[in-house]
């Protein structure tokens, strides 16, 4: 199980700060969300700021690129620091050139679906990727409400893991928290990126601590074990 803290939902003046707190919460990766507001209505943060907060940071930086030209930007990213670059599926044609740029860099390959794009739109590329990332708000701000129909498409991307006997990451990212983390651990869900539910928290380390046993507790695979 992998645990994520956004750091879009950090204080923005206290990037260094922040990036610290998540390297000592026990976390597993660092999400880092960047956004070009051109594929998104909003503007976060460019590789400057990866760059210098990396040697704060001892956890994987995982850097979710939500651009409409993500090939100007995956060897900026891939230099400051990026161990795994995920770029979406909605991009269409250029995909697969994306995710063997993006390996050819030595960097772990994500690709993102977004909550209206059908699941089927990433079977074609489940044999190459790390992470699968499951949208489960529209993409574009932090702190919005969790997307309950995205439970079935973890579901089907569970179930075509284990068919095809494949190991990627199926990753849940927008409106995680407590609650929502544990269904969509239920569904098959083994990642979870969370921004809102782990900043607002006074001690992250025990809100980690918290959520990783809640979606541990509600993972299918241990629960076949205990029957
Ligand atoms: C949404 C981003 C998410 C976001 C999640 O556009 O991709 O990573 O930061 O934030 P919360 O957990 O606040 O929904
Ligand atoms: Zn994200």
């Amino acid at each position: 199980m992998i645990i994520a803290p956004s750091l879009l939902a950090a204080d923005f003046t206290r990037f260094g700060k922040e990036a610290a707190r998540v390297d000592r919460s026990g976390a597993d990766w660092l999400h880092l969300d960047v956004m070009d507001g051109h594929f998104v209505p909003n503007i976060s943060f460019g590789p400057k700021v990866v760059e210098q907060i990396r040697p704060l940071v001892r956890i994987p930086f995982d850097v979710h690129l939500m651009c409409s030209r993500p090939q100007v930007l995956i060897e900026p990213f891939a230099r400051a620091g990026a161990n795994q670059i995920q770029i979406h599926v909605e991009l269409g044609d250029p995909v697969t050139a994306l995710l063997w740029k993006i390996k050819s860099l030595n960097r772990k390959v994500g690709l993102a679906v977004n909550p209206p794009t059908a699941i089927g739109m990433i079977q074609p590329y489940l044999e190459q990727i790390d992470t699968l990332l499951i949208m489960t708000v529209n993409p574009g701000f932090g702190g919005q409400e969790f997307i309950h129909e995205s439970l079935p498409k973890i579901a089907q991307a569970a179930a075509w893991r284990r068919q095809k006997n494949l190991g990627f990451h199926i990753c849940v990212d927008g409106g995680v928290d407590f609650k929502t983390a544990a269904e969509c651990a239920r569904a098959g869900a083994d990642a979870f990126v969370s921004g809102t539910a782990l900043f607002r928290q006074t001690n992250m380390k025990a809100a980690v601590a918290r959520l990783r046993k809640i979606v541990q507790a509600n993972d299918p695979a241990l629960a076949d074990l205990k029957v």
